[in-house]
């Protein structure tokens, strides 16, 4: 099931200004011309940034999302004529349609169930052509990210601008189970005093896990890098940015 975050209207309509960094982004268009892609699929494109930005950097752009409220919002992006959009999930990607597939902003983290979550990477696969690439990031379970969410750290206030509401939102309680960290995430908004109260689960695996998911799909890990900055990854880093080649 899709989270309220992303398929309820009012909620995808505040996501890129809670979301409103660039350093994923950045990577990711660099990413795309290093590779030389020509065709890049955008699987969880949500608000439809990265894809309209790789398609006015010239490359041929699939953005794929289950979530009719994010894609809304990517259509009236200016130079979303440029992108295909599709509402579907990796089941609908076309089969040997492109040379690099990115599945960004943690996306990797939204499949709970790992054989669902390899399904993703089977679907992928069949969606690249030879060694085309796949890049995505997950965060490291090992530095424990969840225990720096709380309220007080978490509580960012929005003003309203570009028409758009007043609101306040932060994260209330995070519950750790194995593998999975469930959190509460609450916006308020101003004007009404409406308060919207959403789960969100993700999936933390470990990079020896995703490495051999990746294996078993027929991927090969070609760069893991732990920043933004293409650092290279390390036991400190909380990110896990993997580029990995089709066989
Ligand atoms: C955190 S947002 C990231 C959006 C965008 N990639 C970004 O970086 O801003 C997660 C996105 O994953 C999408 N999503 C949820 N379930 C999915 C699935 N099964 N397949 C593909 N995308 C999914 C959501 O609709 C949402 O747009």
């Amino acid at each position: 099931m899709v989270d309220r975050h992303y398929t309820d209207p009012r909620l995808a309509a505040i996501y890129d200004r809670e979301n409103a960094g660039r350093w994923d982004v950045d990577l990711y268009l660099a990413l795309a011309d290093e590779l030389g892609a020509a065709a890049v699929t955008d699987l969880g494109c949500g608000t439809g940034v990265l894809a309209c930005d790789l398609a006015a950097q010239g490359h041929e752009v699939t953005g794929v999302d289950p979530a009719a409220a994010m894609l809304d919002i990517a259509r009236a992006r200016p130079g979303a004529q440029r992108v295909t959009w599709v509402e579907g999930t990796a089941v609908d990607l076309a089969s040997a349609s492109c040379d690099l597939v990115v599945l960004t902003g943690h996306v990797a983290q939204v499949f709970l169930d790992d054989e669902e979550w390899r399904d993703v990477l089977r679907h992928v696969h069949r969606a690249l052509l030879p060694g085309g690439y796949l890049a995505f990031e997950s965060r490291d379970p090992a530095t424990r990210p969840w225990e720096r969410w709380d309220p007080a750290s978490s509580f960012a206030t929005f003003e309203p601008e570009d028409g758009g509401e007043a609101f306040d939102s932060w994260l209330g309680s995070v519950e750790v189970g194995p593998g999975i960290v469930t959190m509460l995430g609450h916006t308020r908004f101003r004007s009404s005093g409406e308060e919207i109260v959403t789960a969100s689960s993700l999936r933390f695996r470990a990079r020896e896990e995703i490495e051999a998911d990746l294996g078993a799909a027929g991927f090969a890990v070609c760069a893991l890098y732990g920043d933004w900055e293409k650092g290279a990854f390390s036991a400190t880093s909380e990110e896990m940015i993997f580029v990995a080649r089709r066989d």
